[in-house]
């Protein structure tokens, strides 16, 4: 399969089996928003989870946190986001779209807008000249729809844990270095979306920013790129070859270094099919700085042993949900030839996988589909998610879970009746075996 191919079979497959569906699909779509169906939201949170126990649960260093996405309007002229966070933009005089000027010129290949051609209507050289579009979504709170009441969607969940610091710190009685995570949503009014999921205008990131004591902000950068690197090859399952870091040349307006985790997802996103999933920042003290003289309020932190205080410098670690949830599709779809027909798989890893196993009656009949029912009651009981199935052949079963990446499939039939076995169907080998219904829940529980 060609990487072209990959985005539309997951868009049909996701839709299919109820990944992800066009949002507002019967108005004819939102542009670039996606709801998450029944098997989408399973997999989107089993990543957030994930996310949540590698870098809160299982530390004693980070802290959790939910912050408001509406925040007071000042923090984004602190972070700098009203003054810097644009895109340059050209509409074309002829057809009144709009592009931004990079992609633009990236895409085409011109030198100049002069020499570019509207890829909509194929003028060439028809452009108004660049304006900056700031990518925040406004709204107003309140009853009065004037400049006083505007405030902004966060564009980023970070914020919310700057302004949080002390609170933080304080309450938990935690001491430097140490991080504060969360996971939220976030609004960008992108004017080049698309791809699929990869650039939407809401999304979701996980966030942790770590604060340390400056100086050793260089090897704390190198530690979070480490972490984060294992992360996605270990806890996700993302192939090695697939994963590549970019360290970046150009520097926000707010880091001292910075670099990316990509992923190969292929066709058209990002540098030739890399695209970024994660981004690790060393912030320095920018923002706390630009917190402390916007606010007023002094935001240094007091070491009590060494009796001293100072502004944390700050490394960041920014993982989008949607991103990652994509590429765990990305990387687990296949199709193979399988006796003179494709089989469609998603090879999900079991422990981030919506359903862990789907329950099959072999024929509606002879006690089997209450023997079946029981089980799967049996596994819901015990956490573990299961798909009850008796329609159409057991063949025809077998691939509708292959298709929704369902690791383990159990067959109920004349054998179970008499000695109390079942089949275990696997996903990826498609082997089969016997094991006791006693033993279901403990062979589940070690896979997955
Ligand atoms: N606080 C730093 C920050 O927001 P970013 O590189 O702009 O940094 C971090 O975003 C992550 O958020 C990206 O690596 C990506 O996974 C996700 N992200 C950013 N914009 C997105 C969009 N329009 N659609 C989906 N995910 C997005």
């Amino acid at each position: 399969m060609a990487d072209t191919e990959l985005m539309d079979k997951l868009v049909s497959l996701a839709k299919r089996r109820g990944y992800v569906f066009q949002s507002s699909e019967i108005y004819g779509g939102t542009g670039s928003v996606w709801d998450y169906g029944p098997l989408g939201v399973e997999l989107k949170r089993n990543v957030k989870e994930a996310w949540w126990r590698a870098m809160v649960h299982m530390r004693d260093d980070i802290e959790g946190l939910d912050a408001a996405i509406l925040m007071h309007p000042r923090v984004w002229e602190a972070s700098g986001h009203v003054e810097n966070f644009t895109d340059p933009l050209v509409e074309c005089r002829n057809c009144h779209r709009r592009f931004r000027v990079d992609t633009l010129l990236s895409e085409t290949g011109a030198a100049d807008l002069e020499h570019t051609q509207c890829p909509s209507c194929g003028k060439t050289g028809e452009w108004t000249e660049p304006r900056e579009f700031n990518l925040m979504f406004k709204t107003f709170m309140g009853p009065a729809e004037d400049t006083a009441s505007v405030i902004y969607l966060r564009p980023e969940t970070a914020q919310g844990i700057y302004v949080n610091f002390l609170n933080v710190q304080q309450s938990a009685r935690q001491k430097i270095p140490f991080g504060i995570a969360q996971i939220g949503k976030a609004f960008r009014n992108e004017i080049t979306p698309g791809n699929f999921t990869f650039r939407t205008r809401e999304f979701e990131q996980m966030e942790m920013q770590f604060f340390v004591k400056p100086g050793s902000d260089g090897e704390w950068f190198e530690r979070w790129r480490e972490e984060r690197w294992k992360w996605h090859l270990e806890t996700i399952g993302l192939a090695a070859d697939r994963l590549r870091y970019h360290p970046h040349e150009k520097l926000a307006h707010y880091a001292s270094a910075a670099g990316d985790v990509e992923f190969f997802f292929g066709g058209t996103i990002g540098d030739e099919g890399w695209g970024e999933i994660e981004g690790i920042h060393n912030r320095t003290d920018f923002d706390l700085g630009r917190h402390q003289e916007y606010s007023g309020k002094k935001l240094q932190y007091v070491d009590p042993q060494a009796n001293e205080k100072y502004l944390p410098y700050i490394i960041e670690t920014s993982a989008g949900a949607d991103r990652v949830t994509l590429a765990v599709l990305a990387n687990a779809y296949r199709e193979e030839e399988v006796e003179g027909e494709v089989r469609t798989v998603l090879g999900i890893k079991p422990s981030l996988a919506p359903l862990k196993a789907g329950v099959f009656p072999l024929v509606k009949k002879d006690g089997m589909p209450d023997r079946a029912t029981q089980i799967h009651e049996d596994l819901r009981a015990r956490g573990i998610p299961s798909f009850y199935d008796e329609s159409g052949a057991i063949g025809r079963r077998y691939r509708r879970q292959d298709e929704a990446g369902t690791p383990f499939c159990l067959t109920i039939d004349g054998e179970t009746m008499s000695d109390g076995t079942v089949t275990v169907r696997e996903r990826d080998t498609m082997q089969q075996t016997r094991i006791s219904q006693d033993e279901i829940v403990r062979y589940l529980q070690e896979r997955i």
